[in-house]
């Protein structure tokens, strides 16, 4: 199997990479990125650093639908712009805020970076997904307001299915008045939350799927995806007829896995920017091409 590493951005590092093993060239850009929307949420494992990496590849299908099955905080799909897009994610409230977006979504409540605020907000949100309100404009301004003011952007839901992320204590937060700038890009993109497996992918579609990070070593599987979605998400993409690339923690099984369905590697040094640890090391990543 083909095998590349590279530094980002660095079109020199798919050469020294050549030793590793040529072939299968991924280019990094040299150019500074063209100016983009930046991903209105935080969000954990966004890939707005791999971006320069998916461009290029993205240009040579760009006629096509663009599908990313973890959409998560839209920081690739913002990077690449598609012209049609469908974009998926598990999460119903993330899913929500998105299209609230193009329905015009303002922001009406009380945006403060202080702790009497925020478990107002905190409450009132989880009593609106008690009462099953939680795909209203209400639900999407405080999934906005408790992303931005809650500790690392993390999102997390007790047992009961309520968010219990604690208060952040940042010295200053920038809070959106609205969200207008994103309204005509997510007024044409498909949000959907399902599954992959219940996705309405079409042969010809570019599928560009991040899902949450293999953990390899440990019973805990990272936000609730097991090794056995890790499997069932390669074997779905593998039997995708169109282009494919996948990215994901290089551990020992994954790359062992897409190898063996003959995907195509290659190996780049991902920072990790959300932590719950802090930890800000950087991490090795690897791209699945089949393209
Ligand atoms: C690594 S993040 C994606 C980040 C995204 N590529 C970005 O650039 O912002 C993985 C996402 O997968 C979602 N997820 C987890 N399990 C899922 C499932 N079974 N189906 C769909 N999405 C899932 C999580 O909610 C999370 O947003």
């Amino acid at each position: 199997m083909k095998t590349t590493r590279l530094a980002p951005g660095s079109a020199s590092a798919s050469k020294s990479s050549q030793a590793c093993n040529a072939g299968n060239s991924l280019p990094g850009r040299e150019t500074p990125d063209e100016p983009t929307l930046t991903p209105p949420l935080k969000w954990a494992g966004g890939k707005r650093w791999l971006v320069p990496y998916l461009r290029p590849i993205w240009e040579q299908h760009s006629h096509r639908r663009y599908v990313e099955p973890f959409c998560g905080g839209l920081a690739a799909a913002l990077g690449l712009m598609p012209a049609r897009a469908l974009l998926n994610d598990v999460n119903p409230h993330l899913i929500n805020f998105y299209r609230q977006v193009p329905r015009g979504l303002a922001v009406n409540i009380k945006m403060r970076n202080e702790e009497g605020t925020f478990y107002g907000h905190r409450s009132r949100f989880n009593q609106l997904i008690k009462l099953g309100a939680f795909q209203t404009a209400e639900a999407a301004q405080l999934f906005y307001y408790l992303n931005r003011t809650c500790f690392n952007g993390l999102c997390r839901f007790n047992q009961s299915g309520e968010f219990n992320v604690p208060f952040g204590s940042y010295q200053r937060i920038n809070y959106a008045g609205d969200f207008g700038q994103y309204g005509p890009v997510f007024g044409h993109w498909s949000f959907t939350n399902s599954d992959l497996e219940l996705l309405q992918i079409e042969p010809e579609d570019f599928i560009y799927a991040d899902p949450p990070y293999d953990v390899e070593f440990t019973s805990y599987s990272a936000g609730g995806f097991s090794w056995e979605d890790q499997v069932r998400t390669a074997e779905r993409l593998a039997a995708h007829s169109g282009p494919v690339v996948l990215s994901n923690q290089a551990t020992t099984r994954i790359i062992k896995l897409y190898e063996q369905l003959g995907f195509g590697l290659s190996y780049l040094e991902a920072p990790r920017r959300i932590s719950c640890t802090g930890d800000r090391s950087t991490a090795s990543e690897v791209l699945a091409l089949k393209l």
